[in-house]
């Protein structure tokens, strides 16, 4: 139901979102949008200044529009802090949840966040953990935080899955995971998220909404790592895993090999590792989580050494490279940088082949988010000038802006002997004949092994 605006109550939320990142800002726009009173709070003054204008820090359809509607009609408010006299009904915590330097999930970011609720929170409010969490965090470090105040509250744990660059769309489509340990608390926290969606998955632990989160994402990392393993199998015997996997899917019905390229991003990056360091903690190693991990970090330094090798047999200079697609993906749209595996591939290049000059080139990020990352980096304002005349082209992610020249059109604007790399198998659709020998893709690199089964090059 709309909450009336009233003039007299102006410190009085329904919710207090912490963490306006991608997951807090979607979510207070989409719940003001309701008709809720939000108050986000944001540590970043300048996230907090272009919310207070209506204006997103980050690409998300539809979310301009509806930011700036949310703040125009005053039910959506961000600031740095809570001020005192303000109150919330409901908390939602959704600060991040990053790997430190040691690879283990930090949690103050979690316990900062959770002060903040703690001192501002009134008796029996509701404390919603929405952030990707190591197993037990909301009962052994959010939990106890809050019980410290000697204050009334429940606390629920219901974890964001929404895709990113389809958030807006998803947060009123995909069922809510509500985790409690009461039924009062579960009920509570699911009639909250029923204002978004008509579908909440109530389960009886706030463990087991922390294991759900973790599971949907590190399954995924499983799925794609296997198939960057097919695609290793397919480079070491010269066949072409883009026959392999569709071709044996079709009408097959038990099944469902991923495709393979580059898995990154802020979510998979991660997740897997934080699901492996719960369980490392109670003595338990998961072999198939941490082995997929693997398989998937080591992929941009493997596949640098064969482009390497591959640009080695045509020249001993140093190459220019057209490193083309930045962001961590490229469906749906987005220019976000974190986690992204372009990066990973750019480290590696820059190890193997210190003198290379590389040309970075992405449809969505600005110049000044690619300086940022990438400081050896020349940075191209077209796809066009960055292939000009250079060596080797890798296409690290799946934007379809990638794929609007042909392989042979791109190879005529490069150097005599130059090559493709491409990490999403963009061209599958075209006939060997059309891509010619100077295009290589992930599991289709045209390796061969010879008569003792040792591995050969490019023997095509
Ligand atoms: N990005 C996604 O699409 C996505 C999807 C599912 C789950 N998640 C999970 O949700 C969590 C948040 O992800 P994100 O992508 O929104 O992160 P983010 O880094 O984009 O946003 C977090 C925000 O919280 C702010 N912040 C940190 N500490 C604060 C504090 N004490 N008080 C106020 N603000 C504070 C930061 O300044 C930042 O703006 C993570 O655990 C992530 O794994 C993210």
């Amino acid at each position: 139901m709309a909450t009336t605006i009233n003039k007299d109550d102006k410190m009085r939320f329904d919710v207090g979102v912490v963490g306006l990142g991608h997951v807090g800002l979607t979510l207070a726009t989409a719940l003001a949008e309701t008709g809720s009173r939000v108050l986000g709070v944001e540590r970043r003054g300048d996230i907090v200044s272009m919310t207070n204008m209506g204006e997103p820090h980050i690409s998300e359809a539809g979310l301009p529009e509806m930011l700036a509607h949310a703040v125009g009609n005053g039910h959506l408010k961000a600031t740095q802090s809570f001020a005192p006299g303000t109150s919330c009904d409901v908390y939602v915590i959704t600060v991040g949840t990053p790997l430190g330097p040691d690879g283990l999930a930090r949690t103050d970011f979690i316990e900062a966040a959770t002060r903040e609720v703690a001192e501002n929170m009134g008796d029996g409010a509701l404390v919603i953990l929405r952030s990707t969490v190591k197993i037990g965090a909301a009962r052994n470090i959010v939990a106890p935080i809050l019980a410290a105040t000697g204050k009334r509250f429940e606390i629920a744990m219901c974890p964001e899955r929404t895709l990113e660059g389809r958030a807006m769309h998803e947060l009123h489509r995909l069922p809510q995971i509500v985790g409690a340990d009461t039924v009062e608390t579960r009920e509570r926290a699911a009639h909250f998220f029923y204002k978004l969606t008509p579908t909440c998955v109530q389960v009886s632990t706030l463990e087991t909404a922390e294991i759900i989160k973790l599971v949907d994402n590190t399954f995924r990392d499983v799925q794609f790592g296997f198939a960057n393993e097919v695609a290793r199998i397919c480079d070491v015997y010269g066949v072409n895993a883009m026959e392999v996997i569709p071709g044996g899917k079709l009408g097959y019905p038990r099944t469902n090999v991923a495709l393979p390229g580059l898995v990154g991003g802020p979510c998979l990056q991660k997740d897997p590792h934080i699901l492996a360091q719960s369980l490392r903690e109670v003595g338990l190693d998961l072999d198939i989580t941490t082995s997929a991990r693997r398989v998937n970090e080591r992929q941009p330094s493997e596949t640098i050494e064969f482009i390497l090798d591959e640009y080695h047999k045509r020249s001993e200079t140093a190459p220019t490279v057209a490193l083309l697609g930045m962001a961590f993906k490229g469906v749906p749209a987005t220019n976000d940088l974190r986690g992204a595996m372009s990066l990973q591939v750019l480290t590696a290049l820059e190890t193997a082949a210190p003198s290379a000059t590389i040309r970075i080139f992405d449809p969505v990020c600005s110049s000044g988010q690619l300086a940022e990352v990438a400081p050896r980096a020349v940075i191209a304002a077209t796809m066009q000038s960055a292939l000009e005349s250079a060596d080797i082209a890798i296409i690290s992610n799946n934007h379809p802006d990638l794929a609007s020249l042909r392989p042979r059109q791109m190879l005529g604007l490069m150097a005599e002997d130059g090559f493709i790399y491409d990490y999403w198998n963009h061209f599958s659709d075209l006939r060997p004949y059309e891509l010619g020998p100077n295009y290589f893709a992930v599991g289709n690199t045209g390796h061969r092994t010879d008569a003792r089964g040792s591995l050969k090059k490019g023997a095509a």
